[in-house]
């Protein structure tokens, strides 16, 4: 085996309840997070150090980069003393909350594991992803579940119906933390029933679905970033189950079938920022993302 190749998804919060600070300066979670089909296409092959080659001029390539600090940290626990070059072919937006980079630290794991022939374990896997960020556990398993504490603690939840999914991605990006920061007392509110929600995935009651979805983050970041109100305010005249992705600024649409998502699709107006149609995904797309190549 020369080299793998891993599709690295991205993720949607159908519920996304933000409890309240904790002491240790982190949001209290409770989440019902879904994988996308949308997907960055990353190969990884031995070389020596860590290389990571990204077409796309925003994306650094050092220690900031998740994927480079995921390789980093395999190596120094597996002791592998060559290391690996990256390449990261981006299709996920970027600072768009839905799990870019995370998503690709998630793959690096898979990835080396499969390269190296390490044999982790899904819980040695995951002790180095919630080093790396909050989401990237989600990432290395999804594609449906419910994440507490501060989003690094996963659990199975029923594979999600397929649905379609448009998304806007403004031609801004918003800063994580800032959005945290900024979550005032009256903001904690309106906290979805998440035992409610797994039940009715498991019916796969979409009508539920469509109707129950909710992001506590959206409050904070409207506040910060106006435009991202606009943009659902857009959304809401033209669909019916309408949300912000993670902390923004992406909002997202979600139809029961694919010719509805399209007609919503080419309506959106082209200043608005870059559009994507997408679907959620199975338990076998996850399961077949990792792929070895000579
Ligand atoms: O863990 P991650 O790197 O994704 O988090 C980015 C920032 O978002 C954290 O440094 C923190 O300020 C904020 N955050 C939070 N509560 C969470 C997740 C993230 O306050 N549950």
């Amino acid at each position: 085996m020369k080299k793998v190749k891993v599709k690295t998804y991205a993720k949607i919060n159908l519920v996304l309840n933000c409890l309240g600070k904790r002491e240790d300066g982190y949001h209290e979670l409770s989440s019902i997070m879904q994988a996308i089909s949308l997907h960055d296409n990353i190969n990884i092959a031995p070389a020596e150090g860590i290389e990571i080659t990204v077409n796309h001029p925003k994306v650094p390539t050092d220690e900031k980069n998740f994927a480079y600090l995921a390789a980093k940290l395999i190596m120094e626990k597996y002791k592998i003393i060559n290391g690996v070059k990256i390449d990261i072919d981006k299709c996920i937006p970027i600072e768009a909350g839905l799990a870019g980079g995370s998503t690709n630290a998630a793959g690096v794991i898979l990835g080396m594991n499969k390269l190296f022939k390490l044999n982790m374990t899904l819980k040695e896997m995951y002790n180095i992803a919630e080093k790396i960020g909050s989401d990237v556990p989600f990432c290395l398993e999804g594609p449906t579940a419910l994440a507490t504490g501060r989003g690094e603690k996963i659990i199975s939840a029923p594979e999600c119906p397929s649905l379609w999914v448009v998304l806007l991605k403004p031609d801004f990006g918003v800063k994580t933390a800032k959005v945290y920061q900024n979550m005032k007392e009256y903001m904690f509110k309106d906290i979805k029933n998440t035992d409610e929600f797994i039940e009715a995935l498991a019916k796969c009651d979409k009508d539920y679905i469509l109707s129950n979805m909710a992001n506590t983050l959206e409050k904070s970041t409207f506040e910060l970033y106006p435009k991202v109100k606009e943009y659902k305010d857009y959304f809401m005249e033209n669909a019916s189950a309408v949300l912000m992705a993670g902390s923004g600024p992406t909002i997202f649409a979600v139809f029961k079938n694919k010719e509805e998502a399209e007609r919503f699709k080419s309506i959106i107006p082209e200043e608005y920022g870059k559009t994507y149609l997408a679907s959620t995904i199975s338990n076998q797309i996850v399961q077949e993302r990792v792929e070895a190549s000579d």
